[in-house]
């Protein structure tokens, strides 16, 4: 058995991967050898991304693609870019994901229909569809679901977001179990509060930033490097008999106070 983490040679889309976690992920599978895709719907994130793993890694194989994953367009492009590339899928990171802060008695159904439109709904069809053209017919692949805290506990403000990624760990249980014996591995992982600017308003906020480290036995928020980490796990043969299941990456946040 080889221990060491490698990815040579295997083709990994991440969604969302112009920014904060996504970003970082690419990162480390870049530094291990994996040809990756990244999508996203910003074409400001995707051009500061480009620049800099291109810098980075000049001889690192990266395509960007502009896609939003909501719709079945994005996700057709994606999976054309692929087709047309490398002709095969090893790794789905199922990154993108929004946050919404309100309270429910202020929700709206437009608000809640984005969150669970993106959180959750366009992450199923993503597996789907990469299950449909590249796994199954391999009879191989892994995907990573980017789950949350807050989709195992309760977070004030944050009820759509709590459902959507709560459904989203139980969408990663079902497909598990129906697709292992297509040689599919499906994982998630669930981040605590990660310093990106999908929670910049809270950080500025020093009161929250305060209460959030104090409350964490590890004192600290999390950064990127810190779900990579476990992202970059799932993925790999170390993860070869692990799928269902989901890693909390929270300093102990949730263990208690
Ligand atoms: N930051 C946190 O504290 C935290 C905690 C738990 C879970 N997460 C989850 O991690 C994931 C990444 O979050 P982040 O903190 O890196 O956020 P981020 O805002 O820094 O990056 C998210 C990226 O996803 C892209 N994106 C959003 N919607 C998209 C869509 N419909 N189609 C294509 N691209 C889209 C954005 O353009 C952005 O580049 C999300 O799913 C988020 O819910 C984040």
């Amino acid at each position: 058995m080889d221990y060491s983490l490698s990815f040579k040679d295997k083709s990994v889309i991440i969604t969302g991967g112009a920014g904060g976690i996504g970003l970082e992920c690419a990162r480390g599978y870049l530094q291990s050898g994996a040809c990756v895709y990244i999508a996203d719907y910003s074409t400001d994130n995707l051009s500061v991304a480009e620049k800099e793993l291109k810098e980075t890694f000049p001889d690192g194989k990266i395509f960007f693609i502009q896609a939003d994953i909501t719709c079945k367009k994005g996700i057709e492009k994606i999976i054309s870019a692929v087709r047309e590339n490398t002709g095969t899928a090893d790794i789905l990171v199922n990154n993108a994901g929004v946050a919404r802060s309100i309270y429910s008695v202020n929700e709206t159904e437009e608000g809640w229909a984005r969150v669970l439109d993106i959180n959750l709904t366009a992450q199923f069809f993503m597996c789907q569809e990469f299950a449909r053209e590249f796994f199954i017919p391999a009879k191989k692949g892994k995907i990573v679901n980017m789950c949350s805290l807050g989709g195992v506990m309760g977070i004030p403000a944050a009820a759509a977001y709590s459902a959507s990624k709560g459904a989203l760990i139980q969408t990663t249980k079902a497909l598990a179990c129906e697709w292992a014996r297509f040689g599919i591995q499906i994982n998630a992982v669930c981040p605590g509060f990660v310093d990106t600017p999908l929670i910049a308003e809270n950080t500025a906020d020093e009161r929250w930033l305060g209460y959030v480290t104090m409350r964490t036995p590890q004192r600290r928020l999390a950064v990127p490097e810190d779900v990579a980490g476990a992202v970059l796990f799932l993925s790999s043969h170390l993860a070869d008999f692990i799928t269902g299941t989901s890693i909390v990456v929270d300093g102990g946040f949730s263990s208690g106070s």
